[in-house]
């Protein structure tokens, strides 16, 4: 699965998607000012500490959490890199109260929704951050506010930026999921990680179990059916939640395995958004041979309500996501 000719990202879309198209030509375009961004965020991100950029904001986003610096230099920097570009008609952004026109929303042919910095949570302590975009297909409406908010089903591209020891970036354009790793000496985004395909079955589980007494009491029985010794299904399955869905996602996607965020007594909805979290890793997962729904229903088939509307997750390897199903269903895996 770990390609070894090392394409850049420029290169590989413009091979990939197809030559002269015009899809292929605005999604070069597109992913092109993602992986420009990328980088200077990696930059940034490293360096935060001595730049004074760790710590709270001091404003909160609209969803009521509190902003991070960082959130606001990478919101900063996405909302900046895309003004001017004709094919996006309207951003949506977890940092922006409202959806942005860029250049008063005119001729786009697609709507951009962005997590900036996924896993905020991580920043002082040096831990893994994402970046998270879905590009939709604009569905007509007028000029300026008359743009309707994007549906799942209309999503045509859709990746992560993974900040750890190394900065990945992992797209999907709707044929397969390809995986870059930054060489910051060399200024690009290189193939490392060609057709990357989610292993059905996988032993770890993602979770903020601190939540579980609000949770449906079948998920209980899910979290003691994970935890049983069964050497055949190779159970207890180990836990490993980093606080920040893109990483925690990225390793269901290489190792197997599945990341959850159920709805609760209070939160019927969970906390992740649907159209910059829930549905741009949603078809990335399902690219791969991965699943992602509700618990109950399949993420790309919630009609979208609101900019920033909330959802239950579970995602990762399909075998998995449908033994959860079962337990949220019925009590059992099936
Ligand atoms: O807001 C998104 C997010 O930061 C995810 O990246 C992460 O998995 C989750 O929220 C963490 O939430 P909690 O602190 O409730 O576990």
């Amino acid at each position: 699965m770990v390609g070894t000719d090392h394409l850049p990202l420029s290169r590989h879309v413009e091979m990939h998607l197809g030559g002269d198209g015009p899809f292929a030509a605005e999604m070069g375009t597109i992913l092109g000012r993602i992986a420009f961004i990328g980088r200077r965020l990696s930059h940034d991100i490293a360096r935060a500490p001595l730049l004074g950029r760790l710590g709270l904001a001091g404003g909160d986003n609209v969803s009521g959490e509190a902003q991070k610096k960082l959130d606001v230099v990478a919101n900063d920097l996405l909302v900046e890199g895309f003004s001017g570009i004709g094919s996006i008609a309207m951003i949506l952004s977890e940092e922006l109260d409202e959806p942005l026109l860029p250049d008063g929303g005119g001729g786009g042919a697609y709507v951009l929704c962005i997590d900036p910095i996924d896993g905020s949570s991580n920043t002082e302590i040096n831990g893994p951050l994402g970046t998270i975009f879905g590009i939709y297909r604009r569905r007509g409406g007028g000029a300026g506010a008359g743009i309707p908010l994007p549906q799942g089903s209309e999503i045509v591209a859709a990746g992560y930026i993974l900040y750890g020891p190394s900065t990945l970036l992992v797209y999907t354009a709707g044929d397969g999921v390809y995986g870059f790793t930054l060489d910051a000496g060399q200024g690009e985004f290189l193939l490392t990680h060609d057709r990357i395909r989610c292993p059905a079955k996988g032993r770890y589980y993602s979770a903020n179990l601190g939540g579980r007494r609000g949770w449906d009491l079948n998920l209980g029985r899910y979290l003691d059916w994970v935890t049983e010794k069964d050497p055949g299904t190779r159970r207890p399955y180990s836990l490993r939640y980093i606080g920040a869905l893109v990483a925690d996602l990225h390793r269901s996607l290489i190792e197997g395995g599945l990341y959850f965020y159920p709805g609760s007594a209070g939160k019927p909805d969970g906390k992740l958004r649907l159209l910059y979290e829930c549905a741009p890793l949603a078809f990335l997962t399902e690219q791969a041979g991965g699943r992602a729904s509700t618990g109950t229903r399949r993420i790309l088939e919630l009609e979208t309500h609101t900019a920033h509307q909330r959802c239950p997750l579970v995602i990762g390897s399909a075998d998995e996501v449908a033994i959860y199903e079962g337990f949220l269903k019925n009590g059992k895996p099936n």
